[in-house]
């Protein structure tokens, strides 16, 4: 490999000292006059000069990086997410350094650990862990950490959280403004609380409309990348070879919802002339299915950009907001529901013929 020039090699080239060097190169307000500015300019360009941040890292105690973690960019969801926050540290001169914890808290933790050892600025996360003592000892330690999509409730992070109760209601009465008796919910394991508040709102609406709730709630979540659309598959098997049908099945998430559609279709019934489907998330592949999916908003790349400004203005005050942002959900109405329908299959769908 060719080695790449140092400071001292421009400053011998260049016949001045190390340090005039690198108050050029570093952009200081040290007075160095326009001659001599533009003639160590030159050279660096002449030479291909690659600062070496990791030294100025190591010297200053400071990076140019925020760290990511999420549960997994599989889901594009989070990619948008991820899209957002890059947009700001972009213009910010920042770079991400982005981990998947791959559903797992053990290397949630390790990621924290090693963000933090690498002297990454500030933290954004979704974090899976139920355990926030590592990240509260890192935080202790003067980690700037703002969490989304699942709130922390921890008195140093500020959150940028979505209102999932409201988005688990509105889906619903929209299934029961259609006419929908029979709606099912089926979930990831609600362990989260993202996923429990969406489950809350949906039984809100259910019990309101004096209507019997249907939880269909997957096994204990193994990492692959395909674990969503799974399990939405397998919850619409069991739920369709049950006795109590449904005319409407709501997903906790888009990922989920395609693999309800999947099931439908393979088990021969029609989306929504059959049974109706609603996703949660609302992301851009949601459109590119037949049919596309009604489903609920989450401004993600909204809330990627939010988080990365609150960490900035963490970083940049020094100080730790006690405080977030709710961010509010909004009705998708594509093509996957409907009114029930009166057809043979929708009565077997609704549990109706025997
Ligand atoms: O698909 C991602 C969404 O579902 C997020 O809101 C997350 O909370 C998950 O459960």
């Amino acid at each position: 490999m060719k080695k790449s020039l140092t400071i001292h090699d421009i400053a011998k080239i260049a016949d001045v000292s190390s340090a005039t060097v690198s108050r050029v190169l570093s952009n200081s307000s040290y007075p160095v006059s326009p001659e001599l500015r533009s003639k160590i300019l030159r050279i660096a360009k002449e030479h291909n000069y690659v600062p070496n941040l990791l030294g100025k890292q190591l010297k200053t105690k400071t990076s140019m990086t925020i760290g990511v973690i999420i549960p997994t960019i599989t889901n594009s969801f989070y990619s948008s997410v991820i899209l957002g926050v890059e947009e700001i540290a972009r213009k910010n001169n920042y770079q991400v350094l982005l981990c998947n914890s791959f559903q797992n808290p053990e290397l949630e933790d390790k990621y924290i650990q090693g963000m933090f050892e690498k002297q990454v600025r500030g933290l954004i996360i979704s974090s899976i862990s139920s355990d926030k003592k590592q990240l509260k000892h890192f935080i202790d330690m003067g980690l700037n950490v703002v969490a989304l999509d699942q709130k922390m409730d921890m008195p140093d992070v500020c959150e940028v959280d979505f209102d999932y109760n409201k988005g688990g209601y509105m889906a619903t009465r929209h299934l029961i403004g259609k006419g929908h008796k029979h709606i099912a919910y089926v979930t990831a394991p609600l362990d989260r609380p993202s996923r429990l508040s969406i489950h809350n709102g949906y039984l809100t609406a259910m019990r309101e409309a004096g209507l019997e709730p249907l939880v269909e709630e997957g096994g204990r979540e193994s990492y692959s990348g395909t674990y969503e659309f799974e399990n939405g598959k397998m919850l619409t098997r069991r739920l369709m070879n049950g006795g109590w049908r449904p005319s409407a099945i709501f997903a906790c998430n888009d990922m989920t919802a395609f693999g309800v559609v999947g099931e439908l279709a393979a088990l021969g019934l029609k989306v929504p002339q059959d049974v109706s489907v609603m996703g949660f998330d609302g992301i851009d592949f949601g459109q590119m299915i037949t049919p596309p999916l009604t489903t609920v908003l989450q401004p993600t790349y909204e809330m990627g950009r939010i988080a990365c400004d609150m960490l900035l203005d963490m970083l940049l005050d020094g100080k730790k907001p006690n405080s977030g942002i709710m961010l509010l959900p909004e009705l998708l109405e594509r093509d996957s529901v409907a009114e029930p329908s009166v057809g043979p299959a929708a009565e077997t769908a609704a549990g109706t013929m025997h």
